[in-house]
């Protein structure tokens, strides 16, 4: 049958969207799937019906594409798709929703507060910086790519970070900052991939650490002993079900400099270009970027 690779999208990942799709579309059609763009940036969804579509790659990174929305929407056109459904996309795109569960289930993530704009107060900043620790990042609740962060260490900085991460959601997640190494474990089928560290110069690993720059290290084998990597292994699948995420999905973890581990946030459609992460831990499991999507694909099956 047919299948549509839908990408690009209106979020403001729809760069990032672009590169993952491109290069999916093209993996798979050199794997001989009858599969065509798609992106709802340009027509309306409905279009997929009339173009006889049987199953949907889902590319699109953010709001309308990751959160639950066009999940919905398929379900209701009845087109099965890849990755997480409603409930799992919606809770893995806000960050602070899913910090709430992880705690809930007693799975480590840093102590953190949420700026609301209805309600936030500038006043409240320096008591903020105190209780997370006087190092904090911020991030809009449901923002993707680093897009809107900032990481900051006084009460003045907080504030206006808050009031620019307010430009891309009402919610703003305030993190403490957890001082240490950066690792991301991608699943697939269910299953944690080996780990990646991720080193940057930068401040953080801000947007153009991810894509713009080549400043950026990659460890994958990520260096861990095998007791610690497994102990991250089975953090992340538990992290991922706690979410309900399916399929396949990127778990983002800090480790703090006694080797204990933070989760950060998931993501469901984590990025698929030449540079991102699931490819190299894939690469390092022994399936190369074609088998990775057609795996991918897999996952749309009932
Ligand atoms: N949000 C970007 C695409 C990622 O997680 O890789
Ligand atoms: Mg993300």
């Amino acid at each position: 049958g047919r299948v549509a690779v839908m990408f690009g999208g209106e979020s403001a990942e729809r760069d990032v969207s672009l590169n993952s799709g491109k290069a999916v579309l093209n993996a798979l059609q050199r794997q001989g799937v009858d599969a065509f763009a798609f992106d709802p940036a340009t027509r309306p969804i409905t279009e997929l019906l009339t173009e006889k579509t049987d199953r949907v790659v889902i590319m699109l990174h953010g709001r309308g594409g990751e959160d639950g929305t066009l999940q919905g929407a398929l379900e209701l056109l009845k087109i099965p798709y890849t990755g997480s459904g409603v409930l799992g996309s919606a809770l893995c795109m806000d960050k602070i929703h899913s910090k709430q569960i992880w705690q809930c289930l007693n799975l480590p993530t840093a102590k953190y507060q949420i700026a609301d704009k209805s309600y936030f107060e500038a006043g409240s900043c320096s008591v903020i910086m105190q209780q997370l620790g006087n190092e904090v990042m911020v991030k809009p609740a449901r923002e993707g790519s680093s897009i809107g962060m900032a990481r900051v260490s006084s009460a003045v900085q907080l504030e206006k970070a808050i009031q620019d991460a307010f430009q891309y959601d009402n919610q703003v997640l305030l993190e403490q900052y957890i001082d240490g190494a950066e690792f991301t474990v991608s699943i697939l089928q269910g299953r944690a991939l080996p780990s990646i560290r991720m080193s940057t110069p930068h401040t953080f690993y801000d947007y153009s650490a991810k894509y713009q720059d080549n400043t950026t290290q990659y460890f994958c084998p990520s260096g861990l002993d095998a007791e610690k990597e497994a102990e991250l292994a089975m953090l992340s699948s538990r992290a991922f079900r706690a979410l309900s995420a399916r399929g396949w999905g990127r778990i983002d973890v800090m480790q703090n400099k006694l080797g204990e581990f933070y989760l950060l946030e998931a993501n469901t459609v984590p990025g698929m270009t030449e540079k991102s992460l699931v490819p190299k831990a894939a690469k390092q499991a022994g399936l190369d970027f074609d088998g990775l999507c057609l795996a991918i694909l897999a996952s749309s099956m009932p």
